[in-house]
């Protein structure tokens, strides 16, 4: 049980590793709060919401409560995706945390009923008239692979963690969200990731902090379109994923490769463009662009790290050129002054100085 009274289940051993599919602060809560309340959906039209790692539905759930509490006009559609049918089957086994996990309970028993996974029906749920909740059981990225273009208000994105499913995380698969959601659709996900909020961008969308709950950092919200988006990422998680090795994302070519491969690769990756193309994720080095540095002996550390990139100081012209976009840095973003626009200025600014290197 959860501090907000929600069950929770501890995953299998998935590369030597178990998670628990929630926070312990409140599983259902969690749901509310970092999947619901961003979206500010409009309840006068249909809504399409797709649930990746719909686990025990408890985020589908969620956004039926507040479907029904906003008196929704429109239909609502759920398309959930879901790789375990043991986990599947855990939702119909916990107390169900809201009534409205009725519903969810009742779709995810018929398409259990429909695989021979069960043969009771026992569910008294009914999934009402204007709403249809389709459950697919199988890995998200085969999955989404085969759904239509610009069609979903909201994706839900909830894998474990990055190092378990490193393969939920790729540009490949974040390029697939840009291909099935609409112009203002909406991506929630819990993590704060620097790779993942990277891989947004490389994907084409806009980035923004998500609400904090149960962990210290806000998670990610990302859209085609930037009104969407409020707050902008913090500062210093922008500069270190325009310019460090710890902004290089996922990769998962032709969306086949395992977890250990998508792992290697990205080290690879991190390895080879660390003092050749992006500055030292070490010491948080370009964080300290700009700064007049107390610390001689971290000082020494960073501009060793700078010198390798053609800068020679932490305050030379070279360190606030690269981080000249920072200087109009607002918390709130909008059309022209945000997190995306800022961290393409400061990879571009970069690759200018490598260039005078070469030069
Ligand atoms: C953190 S839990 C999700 C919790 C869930 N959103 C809920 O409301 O209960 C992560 C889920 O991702 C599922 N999963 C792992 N790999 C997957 C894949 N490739 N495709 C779809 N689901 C996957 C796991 O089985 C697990 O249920």
């Amino acid at each position: 049980m959860t501090d907000d009274g929600s069950y929770s289940v501890n995953s299998k051993e998935i590369n030597n590793k178990i998670e628990t599919l929630h926070t312990s602060t409140g599983a259902i809560s969690e749901s509310f709060e970092k999947f619901i309340k961003p979206l500010k959906l409009n309840y006068e039209k249909d809504i399409a919401i797709l649930d990746i790692c719909a686990g025990l539905g408890y985020n589908s759930s969620a956004a039926i409560a507040d479907f029904i509490e906003n008196e929704g006009k429109g239909n609502l559609r759920i398309d959930m995706i879901e790789i375990s049918k043991p986990t599947l089957a855990c939702g119909l086994l916990v107390p169900s945390p809201i009534e409205a996990h009725d519903i969810t309970r009742k779709a995810i028993e018929r398409e259990l009923l429909k695989e021979e996974y069960l043969s009771l029906e026992l569910e008294d749920g009914e999934i009402p008239e204007n709403m249809e909740i389709n459950v697919f059981i199988d890995d998200a990225r085969q999955i989404i692979q085969n759904l239509e273009d610009d069609q979903y208000d909201a994706i839900f994105l909830d894998p474990f963690s990055q190092n378990m499913s490193p393969e939920l995380f790729s540009v490949e698969f974040f390029n697939e969200f840009k291909r099935v959601i609409k112009d203002d659709g909406i991506v929630c996900t819990y993590t704060s990731s620097a790779p993942v909020r990277a891989g947004f961008i490389e994907s084409g969308f806009h980035v923004g902090k998500g609400p904090v709950f149960g962990r210290k950092q806000g998670g990610t919200l990302a859209s085609p379109d930037v009104k969407k988006l409020e707050y902008s990422l913090p500062k210093n998680d922008e500069i270190r994923i325009a310019l460090s090795d710890v902004g290089i994302p996922f990769r998962d070519w032709g969306l086949s490769n395992n977890s250990d491969e998508i792992l290697e690769r990205r080290s690879i990756e991190r390895k080879s463009a660390r003092h050749n193309t992006k500055i030292s994720s070490a010491v948080k080095t370009p964080i300290f662009l700009g700064v007049d540095m107390d610390d001689e002996k971290l000082k020494r550390r960073v501009e060793r790290n700078l010198v390798k990139m053609n800068i020679p100081s932490t305050t030379s012209d070279e360190a606030f050129y690269i981080i000249e976009s920072e200087k109009s840095y607002n918390e709130k973003q909008d059309k022209d002054n945000n997190s995306r626009n800022r961290i393409l200025d400061m990879v571009e600014r970069l690759n200018r100085i490598l260039k005078k290197k070469e030069d």
